[in-house]
């Protein structure tokens, strides 16, 4: 009897600890991931002025040239994130981001002084978007599930922006294509 009583204190024991240590283990993960999200942010700001000079189309280089401010805004939204919890942002580089962009580069190149480079140029913005969509989802419900409320309504606003720009992005491609039906 005593031995029993002596096992089911230390697998209680065990359970706290072993929830204990998966919220800090989340938590980990969660500013590991708000560190990747934040470079892949500032890669953008780089990655799409070049975008928006080689759009054909004025509505997609608005359109692009309006994504650039709210990313500016994501990378100090960002910040804003850590200092709710009291955090610094390390630094390190979202590797997906930086292949995203060169694909998209790629692309540019490839189909530039064609009729289909908005096409190409929305197709990468697109792919750009979607990654960003999943990591702020992501994101925002690791701090819901974790209690950081703050940080979770404003990784829910930029999740937001992000698909507010990718509809934006279907809208103009949409409009191009309609714009090429009435020419031919
Ligand atoms: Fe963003
Ligand atoms: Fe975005």
């Amino acid at each position: 009897m005593a031995k029993q009583n002596r096992q089911s204190v230390k697998s209680r024991v065990r359970m706290q600890d072993e929830s204990e240590g998966m919220d800090s283990h989340l938590h980990q993960l969660f500013l590991d991931q708000l560190a990747d999200i934040y470079d892949a942010e500032q890669q953008l700001t780089k990655a799409l002025p070049k975008m928006a000079k080689a759009a054909e189309s004025e509505e997609l280089r608005e359109a692009i040239e309006m994504h650039l401010e709210e990313t500016e805004e994501h990378v100090s939204r960002l910040e804003q994130v850590a200092q709710s919890l009291d955090e610094k942002l390390k630094s390190q580089t979202c590797p997906a981001m930086k292949g995203l962009i060169k694909e998209g580069e790629e692309l540019v190149k490839d189909h530039k002084d064609t009729s289909a480079i908005d096409a190409a140029i929305i197709a990468a913005a697109q792919k750009v978007e979607h990654y960003e969509i999943a990591t702020y989802g992501t994101l925002a419900t690791w701090a819901e599930q974790m209690g950081h409320d703050e940080a979770a309504r404003l990784l829910r606003e930029t999740e937001e922006e992000e698909s507010a720009a990718d509809e934006k992005l279907t809208s103009v491609a949409e409009s191009i294509a309609n714009e090429r039906a009435h020419m031919e």
